[in-house]
């Protein structure tokens, strides 16, 4: 299931400093912080089978060579293991899956104030997403 980015600035333009904003599975808008302070790179065995340690490593090290204060660390499992590799922004929350080698370097720049790699971005279950998101804020599962 595809989530899609619901809000659009071309309609108000007050979402511009919010942005993303995603339609909930409640029907209400959820605003997130425009922030990425952290890069989330599943490690469990899907998303490790497909290259996703390899993969935050070159993130990690185009952020280094950029100055970039994110953090690139493990994470033990979004539930999302067929989208495998998944890596998450947060807490932005743009989820990216089925993530390539060749996509590290599109990620890093978003990571960077660039924009987001649409083709690869919230491509998941918008509930589960909701779900892993609000598990993060409440501190747990925090890295
Ligand atoms: S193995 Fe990566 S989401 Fe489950």
């Amino acid at each position: 299931m595809h989530a899609q980015n619901m809000a659009s600035s071309e309609n108000d333009p007050e979402i511009t400093s919010l942005a993303p904003a995603y339609m909930c599975t409640d029907g209400l808008l959820e605003m997130r912080s425009s922030e990425i302070s952290s890069c989330l790179v599943c490690h469990n065995i899907y998303c490790a089978e497909r290259g996703s340690i390899r993969i935050g490593e070159e993130i990690a090290a185009r952020l280094e060579a950029a100055g970039s204060r994110v953090v690139v660390t493990p994470y033990i499992c979004f539930g999302a293991c067929p989208d495998a590799p998944n890596i998450l922004l947060y807490p932005e929350g743009s989820w990216y899956t089925e993530v390539t080698q060749s996509d590290a370097a599109e990620i890093a720049q978003h990571i960077l104030g660039g924009a987001p790699v649409e083709r690869l971005r919230d491509r998941i279950d918008p509930g589960l997403r909701k779900l892993i998101l609000e598990i993060i804020d409440s501190g747990l599962g925090r890295f």
